[in-house]
């Protein structure tokens, strides 16, 4: 199939609507059978529970062309699986897991001329979401819902690329404990939308946020989990309760161990550590890897030792080895790439 005609290799991220998208409607307690639409607009009624009380969760994932030009996804399950869990946490119904990778199959094979080629260093972002479409005025969960799954090539997520970016600690907290910051869902970031632009308006390109009951533990970004690399080494990624598990970081942690030989610390991660560590990077499906060279804090700025111009060694290493797996130049553990036919 001929590639639609885009300048692949200077894509941003940002959306356009391309030939096909996904839908399928929950309603009389069961979901109905999906379909394809080329219709990229939705009608609702002005009380549906999206637009009330913000019902609503997402996922994120790419599809890619590897060297040998098969068209893959990466890991669409843990995908399918943090879907259910983000919907079970705002009273949802699950949208099933086959269905969910049929879904994203389906997508990705009737939009083939819109996955990037490779070598462009873009991918097709697939978007699967579920919103509340039915009524609701007293604070309940709705008695219907809408699963979506559109696409849209994309380039890096920050201008320019693998270039580090600065952070600002947040005034603002993100998630609280026993809140909703661990699942996918839009009310999480339409309150970093604030601090977001206070960010960008201040001159830094993304948010850190810190813990809220203590301001003095790492948690994450607006969009992305956090990697610190020790002076020896290690690999160190914050656990909290109340930041995304994010299936980029899960995959990276693995490869640091199995393929890598490089020690991971799993743990929380205090504030006033990171003038200790010599790189850091944002890790997520959107982010991939993007290294970051400093951070501006209340009192402190912390320079990593890696620099503004690259990133680390050992944040290269990492992002080489997860770049090779979705490229298909170095076979991954089983069942990470799901070849679309
Ligand atoms: N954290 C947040 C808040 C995110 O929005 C994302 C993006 O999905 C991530 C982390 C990274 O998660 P993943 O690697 O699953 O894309
Ligand atoms: C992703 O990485 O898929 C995200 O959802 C992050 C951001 C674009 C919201």
């Amino acid at each position: 199939m001929a590639k639609a005609d885009v300048d692949w290799s200077n894509l941003g991220f940002s959306y356009r609507t391309i030939s096909k998208r996904y839908v399928a409607n929950f309603k009389d307690g069961k979901w109905g059978e999906g379909v394809l639409t080329e219709d990229a607009n939705i009608v609702l009624n002005e009380c549906a529970g999206i637009l009330q009380y913000c019902q609503e969760v997402f996922e994120g994932l790419k599809a890619y062309t590897t060297k040998d030009g098969r068209i893959v996804t990466f890991r669409p399950d843990l995908n399918a699986e943090r879907m259910e869990d983000s919907a079970k946490r705002l009273e949802m119904p699950a949208f099933p897991k086959e269905r969910f990778l049929e879904a994203v199959d389906q997508v990705v094979a009737a939009n083939k001329d819109w996955v990037p080629p490779y070598g462009s260093d873009a991918s097709l972002y697939l978007r699967p979401y579920m919103f509340a479409s039915s009524p609701v005025i007293g604070v309940k969960p709705a008695e219907e819902y809408q699963f979506r799954l559109f696409g849209t090539p994309v380039g890096p997520y920050f201008k320019g690329g693998a270039k580090p970016i600065t952070l600002c600690v947040s005034d603002f907290d993100r998630a609280a404990p026993h809140g909703t910051g661990h699942i996918k869902a839009g009310l999480n970031y339409a309150m970093s939308l604030h601090p977001y632009v206070m960010a960008h308006n201040n001159g830094f390109d993304e948010n850190m946020f810190l813990d809220s009951a203590t301001r003095t533990y790492v948690e994450e970004t607006g969009g992305a989990n956090f990697l610190f690399i020790t002076k020896d080494g290690t690999v160190v990624t914050p656990k909290s309760g109340s930041i995304l598990p994010s299936i980029t970081r899960r995959s990276l942690v693995y490869l640091a161990e199995h393929m890598l030989g490089l020690k991971v610390e799993y743990r929380p991660v205090k504030f006033s550590e990171l003038k200790d560590f010599a790189e850091c990077g944002l890790c997520g499906t959107a982010a991939v890897i993007s290294p970051v060279g400093k951070v501006v804090g209340k009192e402190e700025t912390i320079e990593f030792p890696s620099g503004m111009e690259k990133m680390g060694p050992v944040t290269q290493k990492l992002y080489d080895t997860l770049r090779g797996i979705q490229l298909g130049t170095i076979e991954g553990p089983e069942g990470w790439i799901r070849e679309i036919k």
